[in-house]
């Protein structure tokens, strides 16, 4: 079984908008997004980027806001930080990757190295957080995080269809990764009244 194919198994486990249930989900959509990256050519690698670069800039922004602050307390300070640290490296490879060319064989290389880390990172956090976030919290607090985390994807919209060129959806994904994650983070605080 892929990683991608045993993280859905473990979310369909879990009860239904649970966080980490679509966290789970998240990881095994950006799994396959890398192999679609790496496997697809021309018009539909870059639209598989995109979506790519969408779905991580609303993953570890959601992360970063929604689970950090709540890892801090049932799992460790250090560990939190050490995973905030890891997506912020991370966002600067993207950064690089996203002026690169993607036809360009450098692309491809620093893909590559980018995928591990960003594989790297979803396994510690599924080995190390999130246990400890399900069981410091009730399913009642687990599915209110899962509510703002699915507020952030609809208005952060993931799914972009060629038919959707010039839609606010499709525009939406051109932008810079690091407007993405100004955008993310501006619905998950509308989201929380904040
Ligand atoms: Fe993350
Ligand atoms: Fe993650």
């Amino acid at each position: 079984m892929s990683t991608a194919d045993a993280e859905r198994r473990e979310a369909a486990r879990l009860p239904e908008g649970d966080v980490v249930a679509i966290l789970l989900e998240q990881h095994a959509r950006i799994r396959d997004l890398f192999e679609d990256v790496k496997s697809a050519e021309g018009e539909h690698k870059q639209q598989a980027f995109d979506e790519l670069r969408a779905l991580l800039a609303v993953h570890e922004t959601a992360e970063e806001m929604i689970v950090r602050p709540v890892a801090q307390d049932t799992v460790s300070k250090q560990e939190a930080e050490a995973r905030n640290h890891e997506e912020e490296e991370a966002n600067k490879v993207l950064a690089r990757l996203e002026k690169m060319e993607i036809t360009s064989p450098e692309f491809d290389a620093q893909l590559m190295e980018f995928e591990r880390s960003v594989s790297d990172h979803a396994d510690h956090e599924e080995r190390e957080e999130f246990p400890g976030v399900r069981a410091g919290r009730t399913e009642e607090q687990l599915r209110s995080m899962g509510t703002r985390l699915r507020a952030a994807e609809k208005i952060a919209p993931t799914h972009p269809h060629p038919s959707a060129a010039g839609s606010p959806a499709a525009q939406w994904t051109v932008g810079p990764f690091a407007s993405l994650v100004d955008r993310t983070r501006d619905a998950i605080n509308a989201a929380t009244g904040g």
